[in-house]
């Protein structure tokens, strides 16, 4: 039997359980600190003892408090400064050494980055994403890459449970206005709530606002699938747009075989595959034809300390969720079944459709990666028992709505 007193508190359950996670994720994030360690830090600093440019940081939380090391990190100059002992006995031990400020990193990005080098210095804890425990470990994978993403999309839920909740609370209004008996009532306890509304149901279908207010719900979910597919009608492919730096894959993945992953870092562990920093681009180009304009322009983003501003090519819309390391590294696809022969190309163009068309057709047509994958061995021995057809993507859950849709 349900009352009104219980649905509510299952719904403020449900909206409270969403805050914790959106608290939890708000946390320091080891594998976002990794990320903006091994972009920024990691050419001056070692996450153990070594000293490399700048000292080993490990145990550098226990040496100073992490409000300074925030402080610090933000604007090292001006620690040194204020007359911080510490930091000048530091900065004189390092031969005057300038640290680069990254007054762009909040604390919490800093805190992440601290507890990152805490995680790598604590003895035999396994290398975050090693080997992937199976297909759908894709929420850790996804903070890593794409920084708030995920707290956006909690954010987000939050506000569709909230509105659930009012609309769970009106409908039970009414229903109990129409029930015209009180729901808290003794006669209410005993009358299932499915009969009251049952004997209910053609009252409630007469009401006027209940049919105006679904009408309306309908016509905005239809309008908002009509602009998508709108916009979504294979207009992107063949895009190539023009670079800020005239980057050529054909010269340093084709030429030089510089491997994808070396720039692409997350395309074998994350949901996004990352177009690199400038930081990447200076391991080789601290050296290498420094004289070239177009050379130029990455010293001139690293002195600003402005990301370079890349213009994105692919692009899915924000209801679908694509991830790279599934693909690549379960499903051991290559690079090029999606993107084409991107060591070939002067400036990248974007060769597949990206439909919903094109993602599903391929789950139809390609057979599961099993091999040395012990996840599936009990899976392909069930589907082979009555079926001729190898295990395809699409038996696995390839063509499921919500596998691609939040
Ligand atoms: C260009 C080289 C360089 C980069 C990049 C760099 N640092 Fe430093 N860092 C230094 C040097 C050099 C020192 C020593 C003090 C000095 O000379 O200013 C230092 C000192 C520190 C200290 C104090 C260490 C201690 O033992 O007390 C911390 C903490 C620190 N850096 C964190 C970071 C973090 C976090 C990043 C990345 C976001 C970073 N650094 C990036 C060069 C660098
Ligand atoms: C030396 C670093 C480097 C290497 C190696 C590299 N890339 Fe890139 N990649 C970039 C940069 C920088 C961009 C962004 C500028 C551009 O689009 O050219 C990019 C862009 C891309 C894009 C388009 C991103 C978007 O916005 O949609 C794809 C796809 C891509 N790379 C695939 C590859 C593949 C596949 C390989 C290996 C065959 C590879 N890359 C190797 C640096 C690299
Ligand atoms: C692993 C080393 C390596 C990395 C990393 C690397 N490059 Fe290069 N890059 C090269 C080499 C080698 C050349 C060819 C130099 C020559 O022609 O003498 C080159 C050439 C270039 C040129 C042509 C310069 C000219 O005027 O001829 C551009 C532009 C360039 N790189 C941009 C980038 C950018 C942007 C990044 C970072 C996304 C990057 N490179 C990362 C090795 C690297
Ligand atoms: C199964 C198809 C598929 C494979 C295989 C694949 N990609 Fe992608 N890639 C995509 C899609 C789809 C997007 C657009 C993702 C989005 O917008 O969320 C994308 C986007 C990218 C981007 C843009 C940045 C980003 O993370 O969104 C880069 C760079 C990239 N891919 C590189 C690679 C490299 C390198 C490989 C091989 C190691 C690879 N991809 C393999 C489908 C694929
Ligand atoms: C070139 C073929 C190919 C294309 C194109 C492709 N996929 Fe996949 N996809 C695979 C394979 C192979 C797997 C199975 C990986 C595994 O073993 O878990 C997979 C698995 C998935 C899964 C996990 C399914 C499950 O039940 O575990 C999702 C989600 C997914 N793909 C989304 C997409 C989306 C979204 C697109 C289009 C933007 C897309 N894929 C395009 C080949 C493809
Ligand atoms: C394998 C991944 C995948 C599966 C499974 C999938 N979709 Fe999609 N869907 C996508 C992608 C990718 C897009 C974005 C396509 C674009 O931008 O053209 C999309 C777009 C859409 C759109 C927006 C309209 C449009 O065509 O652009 C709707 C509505 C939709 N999907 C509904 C569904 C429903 C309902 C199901 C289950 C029957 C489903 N999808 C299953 C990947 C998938």
């Amino acid at each position: 039997m349900i009352t009104m007193k219980r649905l509510k508190i299952v719904a403020l359950t449900a909206v409270l359980g969403i805050l914790a996670l959106v608290v939890r994720v708000n946390a320091q994030d080891p594998a976002e600190g990794e990320q903006i360690f091994k972009n920024n830090c990691a050419a001056c600093h070692n996450t153990n003892a070594e000293t490399l440019v700048g000292p080993g940081l490990q145990g550098v939380s226990q040496r100073r408090p992490i409000d300074w090391i925030v402080k610090w990190v933000h604007n090292p100059q001006a620690v040194i400064a204020s007359g911080d002992k510490y930091a000048n006995d530091l900065y004189n031990k390092f031969n005057k050494a300038q640290m680069t400020p990254y007054p762009g990193y909040s604390e919490a990005q800093i805190k992440s980055v601290v507890a990152y080098i805490d995680a790598q210095a604590a003895p035999a804890t396994p290398q975050a994403g090693a080997a992937p425990a199976g297909g759908t470990q894709a929420a850790p994978a996804a903070g890593a890459s794409n920084g708030g993403m995920m707290e956006y999309i909690l954010v987000a839920l939050l506000l569709v449970m909230v509105l659930v909740l009012v609309a769970l609370l009106s409908i039970v209004t009414t229903l109990s206005k129409l029930a015209s008996v009180d729901p808290e009532s003794e006669a209410a306890q005993n009358v299932p709530f499915l009969q009251r509304l049952a004997e209910n149901g053609k009252k409630l279908a007469g009401n006027n606002a209940f049919k105006t207010g679904a009408a309306l719900l309908i016509t905005l979910l239809i309008g908002k699938a009509t602009i998508d597919a709108a916009y979504g009608v294979g207009i992107h492919q063949g895009y190539a747009p023009e670079q800020p730096i005239q980057f050529s894959h054909k010269l340093h993945a084709g030429q030089y075989q510089i491997n994808c992953n070396y720039c692409h870092t997350g395309v074998y562990k994350g949901k996004g595959a990352n177009v690199p920093s400038a930081n990447i681009c200076m391991n080789c180009h601290n050296a290498i034809k420094r004289e070239s304009p177009e050379i130029q322009k990455i010293y001139r983003a690293i002195e600003k300390d402005e990301p370079i501003q890349w213009v994105r090519v692919h692009n899915l819309p924000d209801l679908a969720y694509f991830n790279h390391s599934q693909h690549t590294n379960v499903g051991g696809l290559e690079c090029k079944n999606c993107h084409g022969e991107i060591e070939k190309m002067e400036v990248v163009e974007q060769r597949s459709s990206l439909t919903m068309g094109w993602c599903i057709d391929c789950h139809r047509k390609t057979d599961v990666n099993a091999k040395g994958n012990a996840y599936y061995d009990k899976l392909v021995e069930i589907h082979n028992k009555d079926h001729k057809e190898p295990l395809k993507v699409q038996n696995i859950g390839g063509l499921e709505c919500s596998k691609c849709h939040y």
